[in-house]
């Protein structure tokens, strides 16, 4: 079965409420005619209720930027995910490199992270990557390798679309440096395999692998045509509506 494609957009700490709004109702437009792909947006927690509305009814799924492990409790500053799937939420970006580096995030909260979401139907967006000092030291296998086996431990699936994972070299991210196609692809196969290792291997084939760092509107097309990249997770590009809407309706 063919890995349907997934554009996310990640607005990261940005967007007053009407510019959610605004935002969401112009992708929401933008993908109303597309059925052969989905199309994620993660808002400030902020606004997303605001933007459960505008997407109901429309292909658009919600996303938050994080998420907790436990149903409730007393965890001052954050959310869990039956509070996210109250208002409507089907995904959480986890493990994102700005929780990692900026916030101190282990691989052993972000693994109980991942175990609660899927506990409460909430996809996790699995995030990993190396920095630019790992690849150059050649440590970048073992770095991927370390993230995925402990963000992963104990996580066991019935099927592919319990998770999603994001491959996003931190040196990529914001800098305007892209990882080429070819490096892209590279760690993305080795990705699949290793996910093969973990899960079923037939659950690692038809898991949707998305590339992230500086994914923008002149790099889209290429991306997309590598075998092993499932989609992109976008962060400033996912910003500004005519930009966000040219990679949502990337050419293969
Ligand atoms: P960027 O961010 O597209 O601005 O590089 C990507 C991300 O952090 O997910």
């Amino acid at each position: 079965m063919a890995r349907r494609p997934l554009i996310a957009g990640n607005w990261k700490m940005h967007t007053s409420l009407d510019e959610a709004r605004a935002l969401a109702v112009a992708v929401v437009a933008a993908s109303n005619d597309l059925d052969d792909r989905d199309v994620m947006i993660a808002p400030p927690s902020t606004a997303l209720s605001e933007v459960a509305g505008v997407v109901a009814d429309s292909n658009v799924i919600l996303s938050s930027q994080n998420v907790h492990w436990a149903v409730k409790g007393a965890f001052t500053g954050e959310i869990s995910p039956l509070m996210l799937k109250d208002i409507g939420c089907k995904m959480a970006i986890i493990g994102h490199s700005e929780r990692r580096h900026v916030f101190f995030e282990t691989d052993e909260l972000i693994n109980k992270r991942i175990q609660g979401a899927i506990e409460n139907e909430i996809t996790p967006v699995f995030c990993i990557g190396e920095t630019l000092s790992q690849r150059e030291e050649g440590k970048m296998i073992d770095v991927l390798e370390g993230q995925v086996w402990s963000g992963l431990e104990n996580v066991s699936l019935h099927n592919a679309s319990q998770l999603v994972v994001a491959y996003e070299p931190v040196w990529a991210i914001g800098t305007g440096k892209t990882a080429t196609e070819n490096q892209a692809q590279e760690v993305h196969a080795y990705l699949r395999d290793l996910l093969g290792n973990i899960f079923e291997k037939n659950i690692a084939a038809q898991m949707r692998i998305l590339y992230g760092g500086s994914v923008k509107p002149e790099n889209i097309d290429i991306l997309m045509q590598q075998d092993d990249i499932d989609g992109v997770l976008v962060g400033g590009a996912a910003l500004e509506a005519d930009s966000f809407e040219r990679i949502i309706r990337f050419h293969k």
